[in-house]
């Protein structure tokens, strides 16, 4: 087990109703204005909207609104929540909302801290020095946003997605209601399943030794997804079932599964350059085509991981003889635990063509200078190989 350092600030309440007392925490801990940052819509229409602003009023918090983030949000309306808070006089920022939404809310609040174009630090790989507070309702369980130390953001001014990470962008509190996720599409809940799935993952095969600890509380959480997966997809509004995913996907990305491991997430850096070049393509339907190409790229060089993966979260029979047959089987029923829940799982269900292959890769390689650490280094090539792998027919 590698030395770490593990900070997880964020206050969480989770359960029915929670979302009504976010009006007195935030005057608890002395806030006065909030901006309330939310998607395109789904939270007005679900009610969840009117709870909140209830929540507030009944605590004599005033509040500004600015809706309209785009699943991979945008740098443009980011700026536009920078002017708004300081022409209000906002001190505090309510992400309502999924991922795209808490990202941009983290975002908003880099530049609000800094006094700084948030693009301008994302691009330079400036840290932060100072955080302004952000909290969540959390509405979709994926992206694990509501915990992490991370936020992504696309620029559609050369189509590039990238990612800041820091401690001082973790939210202060997240309310976790598994009901306000009942009305999640079954396309989202999918998406989420495999984002949730792929922060475990992520961390779970690297060439780190003596991780067991780690290793099956991963195998656990991967098992939990699994099937509490199934029965979200097939009854919505299966209380535990969503309960398990909500709860996983902050346990899957707040750091929990990487401690004493050194994970690089090179599913998630391809991925980025897919959903950043075509914003059509989800978080979560880039890295179900992505993950089965790059696994069978890579599992020859930690045979033994993949072979216990396979055993202990697929029920794969481990096959002594010719262990590559178990670790290829494990890969395998992933990938059909994702045709299940009706993921995609090449490029060609993502109306993507290979003539965008060889610019993605160069984007993800910074022109070939910055291969992609993994089980090996993944260069240019290397890249598009694994793209290629996931074409389909
Ligand atoms: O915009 P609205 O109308 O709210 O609809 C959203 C959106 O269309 C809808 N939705 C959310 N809650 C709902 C709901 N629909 C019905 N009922 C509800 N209760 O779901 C759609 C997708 O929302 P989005 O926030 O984009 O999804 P997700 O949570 O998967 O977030 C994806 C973004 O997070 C980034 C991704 O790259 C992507 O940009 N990620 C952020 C990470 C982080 N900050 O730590 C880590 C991840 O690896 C990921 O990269
Ligand atoms: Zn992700």
């Amino acid at each position: 087990m590698l030395g770490f350092e593990y900070f997880t600030p964020t206050k969480v309440y989770f359960g029915r109703g929670v979302e009504k007392n976010v009006g007195k925490e935030i005057k608890k801990r002395g806030y006065k204005k909030v901006l309330i940052h939310y998607g395109g819509g789904s939270i007005k229409k679900a009610g969840i909207f009117d709870t909140v602003i209830k929540s507030l009023n009944d605590e004599g918090i005033s509040w500004v609104e600015l809706g309209g983030v785009e699943p991979n949000p945008k740098i443009g309306l980011i700026r536009e929540g920078i002017k708004l808070c300081q022409n209000e006089n906002v001190d505090f920022i309510l992400a309502v909302g999924g991922g795209s939404v808490i990202d941009s809310a983290k975002s908003i609040g880099l530049g609000l801290a800094h006094n700084r174009d948030p693009w301008d630090m994302i691009i330079n790989r400036i840290a932060p020095e100072k955080s302004f507070p952000v909290g969540v309702v959390l509405t979709l369980a994926a992206a694990g946003s509501e915990m992490s130390n991370s936020h992504v953001v696309t620029n559609p001014e050369g189509k590039l997605k990238r990612s800041l990470n820091h401690d001082l962008l973790r939210p202060v509190f997240a309310f976790m209601n598994p009901e306000l996720t009942y009305t999640v599409s079954k396309f989202q809940t999918g998406c989420g399943i495999v984002d949730i799935m792929m922060h475990t993952l992520e961390r779970y095969f690297t060439k780190d030794q003596d991780t067991d600890l780690i290793d099956r509380i991963s195998e656990g959480l991967l098992v939990a997804v699994k099937e509490a997966g199934k029965v979200a997809i097939k009854e919505p509004d299966n209380y535990e079932a969503r309960a398990t995913l909500m709860w996983a996907s902050s346990l899957s990305h707040n750091g929990l599964t990487g401690t004493g491991k050194n994970a690089f997430f090179p599913v998630h850096k391809m991925e980025h350059e897919v959903s950043g070049m075509f914003d059509h393509v989800a978080h979560g339907a880039g890295l179900s085509v992505l993950f089965p190409a790059w696994a069978k790229y890579v599992y020859k060089y930690h045979i033994d991981k993949f072979c216990r993966f396979a055993v202990n979260v697929w029920n794969v029979e481990m096959n002594f003889e010719h262990p590559e047959y178990t670790a290829l089987e494990g890969i395998h029923r992933m990938e059909e635990y994702f045709k299940s829940i009706d993921m995609p799982v090449t490029f060609k269900e993502l109306g993507i063509g290979e003539d965008s292959f060889e610019e993605m890769a160069d984007k993800c390689t910074n022109g070939g200078k910055d291969p992609l650490k993994s089980y090996i280094d993944l260069g240019k090539e290397e890249i598009i190989e694994i793209f290629k792998m996931a074409v389909g027919n």
